[in-house]
């Protein structure tokens, strides 16, 4: 890389022995993004609410965090984002509200893949609304096998819901596949970019979905704040989820009518000062060189799969090839829970997340009971590599 990107991150000026490799559960703050939420904070005032200046300041700079959003997706406007508190949040809000527009017998195709949350908001609206869920499998090799989609997506098929990148295999979806079997029946699709993000900016335009769901932690931003993009004419379609001040057109003592998107999903006051952070790390982000960013973490992936590949005992839990895949690697070991791996690596500054990672079907799916997991981003390098597979083999050999 020719880029020095850990002296950005505040995180490794208090940390620098640490190898931080559980990108894929939360990244570290971008310093930008951190000093504009704490600038916010610092000398803050709700927004959309109050005529004097440091109101009206607030209310400016969080419209332009929604710009600023706006543009790294490359959404048709600035009413496509709604700022929610996370992915999780999102993905609740469409199953929830494109959910209210379904009835019994309705059809949602959905992946074994799936981060428990695109899973459970729909297994309780199967509960609620009687709708049926479709379930593409995955190969052997934890990809989503969108070969299915042809005899899985029906004319009853309303929503395909399904993850851009599994959080546990990090293979990528073939998106395309899924938006073209979509619109063959007139349905529509909801992406979960909860781990696409990190990895640069996502065109929503060029992507073809109906929906798309982040959240600002795992891009480099503050926690507590996430995304829904939606189309316009589809977030105009859909009723509001949460119910409060600020989403409303009028209220009576009978009745309510509702704001225009973004603002119908966006009840109670907004996280103002991480929305702005937000703003700040995705600003951040599209000023860097991603295609060298991509050549630099595929080279960091390749160095990583070789070194796991020479322990036996190890089995993969995703792609082998660096084909349609991100830097996040799950694996078993034979006979030893990952939680123990973790701990081994965790003694040694090496920070790995283990077990079913929100995904329990995608592990029973692949015979698994669990998994550890390394998940990479742009700041790490090859002695964060090595230090893990050092680490492993030490592990292996404590443990075994
Ligand atoms: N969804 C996050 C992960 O995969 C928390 O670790």
């Amino acid at each position: 890389m020719t880029i020095a990107l850990r002296e950005q991150f505040p995180f490794y000026a208090a940390r620098a022995a640490c190898h931080y490799l559980d990108n894929a559960a939360t990244s570290q703050i971008h310093s930008q993004a951190l000093a504009a939420m704490v600038g916010q904070e610092s000398h803050r005032a709700n927004v959309h609410r109050s005529p004097y200046r440091l109101a009206e300041a607030a209310t400016q700079a969080y419209g332009d965090a929604r710009a600023k959003v706006a543009r790294f997706l490359n959404a048709a406007s600035c009413a496509e984002v709604v700022f929610t508190s996370g992915a999780t949040a999102s993905l609740n809000l469409v199953a929830y509200s494109f959910g209210e527009t379904l009835k019994a017998g309705d059809e949602v195709v959905l992946s074994a893949a799936e981060h428990h949350s695109n899973f459970v908001p729909w297994l309780r609206l199967k509960e609620r609304a009687g709708i049926c869920l479709r379930i593409l499998p995955v190969l052997p090799n934890g990809r989503i096998d969108t070969a299915r989609l042809q005899d899985l997506v029906t004319e009853r098929c309303r929503l395909i819901a399904i993850t851009h990148c599994s959080n546990v295999t990090g293979a990528v979806t073939d998106v395309a596949a899924v938006v073209a079997a979509a619109r063959a029946v007139g349905a529509k699709v909801l992406l979960d970019g909860a781990q696409q993000v990190q990895h640069g900016p996502v065109d929503v335009a060029a992507l073809g979905a109906d929906f798309y769901a982040f959240s600002s932690h795992k891009c480099f931003g503050p926690t507590g704040v996430g995304v829904l993009w939606g189309k316009k004419a589809m977030l105009a379609l859909l009723p509001p989820f949460l119910s409060g001040g600020g989403m409303v057109g009028s209220v009576s003592l009978e009745t309510a009518t509702f704001a225009a998107p973004p603002a119908r999903f966006e009840a109670g006051t907004p996280p103002v000062g991480q929305a702005i952070g937000l703003g700040a790390a995705v600003d951040w982000m599209m000023t860097l060189p991603w295609a060298e960013i991509h050549r630099y973490e595929s080279m960091l992936l390749a160095r990583l799969l070789a070194g796991l590949a020479v322990f036996p005992a190890v089995r993969l839990i995703g792609p082998a090839d660096l084909h349609a895949r991100l830097p996040i690697v799950s694996f078993e070991v034979a006979g030893i829970h990952p939680h123990d791996v973790c701990q081994v690596l965790g003694e040694r500054e090496v920070a790995l997340r283990g077990g079913h990672h929100c995904a329990q079907p995608l592990l029973a799916a692949l015979g698994s009971e669990g998994a550890t997991r390394a998940s990479l981003a742009l700041y790490n390098d090859q002695a964060d590599v090595d230090a893990f597979l050092n680490g492993l083999e030490h592990a292996l050999k404590v443990l075994s």
